[in-house]
């Protein structure tokens, strides 16, 4: 073996310790309990209530009117849950919950009957542990999994939030895995939201995504700007773990309660959406003013929120307060959002390239609080007042469209992980699929018709590294050959012509040989 190749494979070996030591992840296997494929939307009284005498039957019968009357159903908000204090202080004689008779005199069947009579879905709190987080100490679910399970789902319950007080130091996994058994044995499809506030190692986030379909990253949010953007601060570094069916929780909204400026609930509402997050309305609604409907109606940020392909924001620039996001939306398109932590007014910049949107003669910037559009050969910029989010979809207005779909938005089989360690890659990272015959890397794409896909990867070993490439299961070219670049380093393309059809189609690469694939950067797909 020449010096070179050895180099090479030594290099190759290095990589592949380094990613079994540091990098590897087991694969994210979701839930799949078929629920919140979007991030869920709907209302929660605690951070308006807390346990005062306001939260009862007629509030939440109240909220539910509302939800309707004032179009919040119609732009997708549809759970209308309660939170802690809803029960006695004591199970009964049969070791079952009791509703609260004066906050809840019909009982909770009536009221979950009530939300569902309005087209909406009920959800139900309680606690990991022995006892709720109030002090008056209301039953939790410890050891009682499989009974309250089957209280809830008697009851019409369509979500539950499962806290973390009171929980005798036994195992967290352990804890939040019982009742995502006992909830799957009822039969009844419950969203399961883990409330464990990310509080134990490891990280709530590692494991989430097949026990519940969201989890809580940080401790609770208060009404005031340095909370909030505390929780986003959070939160927003941990978009890797997040998709469809499993979800990061930087808990529930404030916007309408009052503690900060109109600008301030905007931050809240634009970067609760850019990162995928459980949009939970916590103000009472019976009480909030016009201004604070339009921030919660606004469709065009509700539908990052809800955007199919399930991606949290990244953050492509952070500097002294001056924050950069950027979200890859289905269509290919992609959101930015400029955000201003300082004091003072400040300039934010970005460009359509470092989002990844990939290149057209110029792009459209759709700013969704104001509404108005302009047009960019590149730059994204604008002036931002202090606490304030400038938000836009960014989409492309040129001719011979080129989407590009970077390798850390794809999904990789068992044992692949997104890696950074070779530089010159685009994007955060690339693919570096497991060393295997059958190891592959998939894309979902939504252009459609005659397509040019171009396949950006390096390949630092000799041999060349084959894949079948299959469209939406079928293979449509075998052994596609991704020749040697020279180095892990040295990037390079090769290219396909296909037809796609119309919505979104899935592209995976499969190596056919023990190698695995080369690693992959991206695809860039040309139509038009
Ligand atoms: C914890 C949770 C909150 C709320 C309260 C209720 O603090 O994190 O969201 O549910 O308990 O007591």
């Amino acid at each position: 073996m020449s010096l070179s190749r050895r180099l090479a494979s030594a290099a190759a070996a290095f990589a592949l310790a380094a990613t079994g030591l540091v990098l590897a992840q087991p694969e994210a296997v979701a839930l799949e309990n078929g629920l919140a494929r979007t991030p869920p939307m709907g209302f929660n009284n605690w951070n308006s209530t807390q346990c005062k005498a306001d939260f009862n039957e007629a509030m939440i019968k109240g909220i539910a009117d509302i939800f309707v009357e004032k179009g919040l159903k119609d732009v997708g908000y549809s759970y209308v849950n309660i939170d802690d204090c809803w029960a006695l202080p004591s199970r009964n004689s049969s070791g079952a919950l009791v509703p609260d008779p004066a906050r809840f005199p019909n009982g909770i069947k009536s009221l979950a009957d009530y939300v569902h009579s309005k087209g909406l879905k009920f959800g139900i709190y309680t606690s990991a542990g022995t006892k709720t987080c109030n002090t008056a100490g209301f039953p939790g679910g410890l050891g009682h999994e499989q009974q309250d399970a089957n209280t809830f789902a008697s009851w019409g319950v369509d979500y539950l939030k499962y806290d973390n007080c009171n929980n005798q130091g036994v195992d967290a996994q352990q804890r939040y895995k019982a009742m995502r058994d006992a909830l799957a044995k009822t039969g009844r499809p419950i969203v399961y939201s883990l409330c464990e506030w990310g509080k134990t190692d490891p990280k709530v986030w590692t494991w989430g995504a097949p026990v519940g379909n969201l989890w809580r990253t940080t401790g609770d949010i208060s009404d005031k700007w340095s909370s909030m953007i505390g929780k986003a601060q959070a939160n927003r570094v941990l978009s890797q773990y997040a998709g469809p069916g499993h979800w990061n929780d930087p808990d529930m909204l404030e916007v309408g309660n009052g503690g900060m400026t109109a600008t301030e609930y905007r931050t809240h509402f634009s970067l609760w959406a850019m990162m995928s997050a459980p949009l939970l309305i916590g103000s009472d609604l019976r009480k909030v003013s016009d201004d604070n409907f339009s921030i919660l109606r606004n469709a065009d940020v509700i539908a990052l929120d809800q955007d199919t392909a399930g991606k949290q924001a990244t953050v492509l620039s952070s500097n002294a307060g001056l924050v950069v996001y950027s979200k890859v939306l289905a269509n290919g398109d992609r959101a930015v959002a400029l955000s201003n932590e300082t004091a003072a007014t400040a300039t934010i910049s970005t460009s359509a390239s470092a989002t990844g949107i990939g290149s057209a003669s110029s792009y459209t910037l759709k700013d969704l609080w104001t509404k108005s559009s302009r047009t960019t050969s590149g730059t994204i910029s604008a002036s931002v007042p202090s606490h304030a989010t400038v938000l836009y979809r960014v989409s492309k207005s040129g001719t011979g469209n080129t989407v590009r779909y970077e390798a850390e938005s794809g999904t990789l089989s068992a044992g692949g992980t997104i890696d950074s360690n070779h530089a010159g890659f685009s994007g955060t990272g690339f693919a570096n699929g497991a060393n295997a015959i059958g190891s592959y890397v998939e894309w979902t794409v939504s252009s459609s018709g005659p397509a040019s896909l171009s396949f950006g990867y390096a390949n630092g070993t000799a041999a060349a590294r084959p894949v079948d490439i299959s469209v939406n299961g079928t293979v449509v070219a075998s052994g596609v050959t991704f020749p040697a670049t020279g180095a892990w380093t040295t990037w390079s393309a090769v290219s396909r012509s296909l037809t796609l059809a119309a919505g979104t189609t899935t592209i995976r690469l499969t190596a056919t040989s023990a190698d695995g694939p080369a690693n992959l950067d991206y695809v860039d797909v040309t139509t038009g």
